[in-house]
């Protein structure tokens, strides 16, 4: 059980004096260090990790011993090179190893420090390569907080209350089946809500062929872990080459063999013409990447750029980290596909046996749990959730939440298979727990 201190206590306080906004509302973690799948706060209680400190240490906490000797090295060398205006050769290593793993056809890229800024890039590229306005997304999006990606991102409204006009995107509904947003059924439906698209947005507010780009996550991430169905994105990629829309697949929360592939997309079968990056790519390091199809040209010089692109400790990283994935990628594929079977298995059970599991999807280790008052009416279960993230902290695990009644369940992709078992064996304590605290039927 967990002990919560004065210490920590007293760092929250201080923190709730100095810092304009935060999102952590969920439970009192304060981390200290950590390794592998463990952290611990520094009143001495230990933490298995479910969170992958959202989905950046997809190698483990704190990343692995060749990263973390990395940022040394490089930190006792130089650690900006002003990569702007001056040539490094550290960054076109790194480019040249993840181009590696990009689809065949991927050349250039673009380096910043966030998922926001590599989305920025991404919207500024599409609009000059087409010299179109407009862009589309998806409603439960979330492709960044500055403004341009804001007009993307619709996951929740306190998001972008008070910050528009957004006049650049159009949102259409995403597939996403167990809320249908036009109540249909898959496969019956026939991809309603593409033919939706066409005959609504696309036909009576802006003309397909003023869309520079269709940006999407191909899972949605803060929107709730939710996973169209594996056709979906052919039909979506049919349906922008109608109109001569780019692809932008925003890969930050998903990509970077989370699911067992380094791009999520690959596991629908289509290509984009950009993809993002953040998050895992600088193995523990700021770091933002837009890479572009060779098709797509280059970009007139000036046109874009950031002081910080290209850091070379946030970049010793990386290429830490991209040299692990290329040594070790089909042990990490076969483990993640594993591992996430296993993880799909016990929750399968779950769902049948708690009525507060409405439903479970994901792919790999990018899973979700919605939590719902009950299977019929599919109210969320909201502040049942709360207590499910607050009972794992207190059972010394760390779990983030995920729209507005899921769970995220994104261990280490390098986790033990013992303290796998372990995580869900504590997951479905809680969730007995909250079952029977809240008198709902198991
Ligand atoms: C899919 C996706 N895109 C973009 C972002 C924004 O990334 P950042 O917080 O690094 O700006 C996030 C962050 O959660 C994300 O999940």
């Amino acid at each position: 059980m967990v002990k919560i201190g004065d210490r920590t206590r007293r760092v929250i306080a201080r923190d709730k004096k100095v810092f304009l906004t935060t999102t952590r509302e969920v439970y009192p973690f304060v981390a200290d260090h950590g390794n592998g799948d463990f952290v611990y706060d520094f009143e001495g209680n230990k933490f298995l990790d479910f969170s992958s400190f959202i989905s950046v240490y997809n190698l483990g906490v704190n990343g692995t011993p060749e990263i973390r000797k990395a940022v040394i090295e490089q930190a006792g060398k130089l650690m900006h090179s002003a990569f702007t205006d001056y040539y490094a050769e550290l960054p076109v290593e790194f480019a040249e190893n993840l181009l590696k793993l990009m689809p065949s056809g991927f050349g250039k890229m673009f380096l910043s420090n966030s998922g926001t800024e590599a989305n920025e890039a991404a919207i500024k590229f599409s609009k000059l390569f087409t010299d179109r306005q407009y862009l589309m997304a998806f409603y439960n999006a979330f492709h960044g907080r500055s403004t341009g990606s804001l007009a993307l991102t619709a996951s929740k409204t306190v998001q972008r209350e008070h910050f528009g006009p957004f006049s650049d995107t159009v949102h259409v509904p995403y597939a996403y089946c167990y809320r249908c947003p036009l109540k249909q059924t898959y496969p019956d439906c026939g991809f309603a809500c593409i033919d939706y698209i066409k005959k609504y947005p696309l036909s009576k507010e802006v003309s397909g062929k003023e869309i520079a780009a269709f940006v999407f996550e191909p899972i949605q991430g803060e929107g709730g872990y939710v996973v169209p169905p594996m056709d979906y994105f052919k039909e979506i990629k049919k349906l922008a080459d109608d109109y001569g829309m780019l692809l932008i697949d925003d890969e930050v929360q998903a990509g970077y063999m989370r699911t067992g592939k380094f791009l999520a997309l690959d596991n629908f079968g289509i290509k984009a013409d950009i993809y993002t990056m953040a998050k895992a790519v600088g193995g523990g390091m700021p770091l933002g990447v837009t890479v572009t199809s060779t098709s797509l040209g280059d970009i007139p010089s000036g046109s874009h750029a950031t002081t910080f692109g290209g850091n070379l400790v946030s970049i010793a990283a990386a290429n830490a980290s991209i040299k692990y994935i290329l040594s070790n990628k089909q042990k990490i594929s076969r483990e993640v596909v594993q591992k996430g079977a296993l993880m799909m298995k016990r929750l399968v059970q779950m769902k049948e046996d708690y009525e507060i599991i409405g439903d479970v999807r994901g792919i790999g280790l990018m899973i979700g749990v919605e939590l719902v008052k009950d299977k019929k009416s599919k109210v969320p279960a909201v502040k049942e959730r709360e207590g499910i993230l607050n009972n794992l902290f207190q059972s010394g695990m760390l779990v983030l939440p995920a729209g507005e009644s899921s769970i995220r369940l994104i261990p280490p992709l390098t986790i033990s298979y013992e303290n796998l078992e372990k995580g869900m064996d504590l997951f479905e304590s809680a969730i007995a727990k909250a079952s029977k605290r809240n008198g709902m039927p198991r």
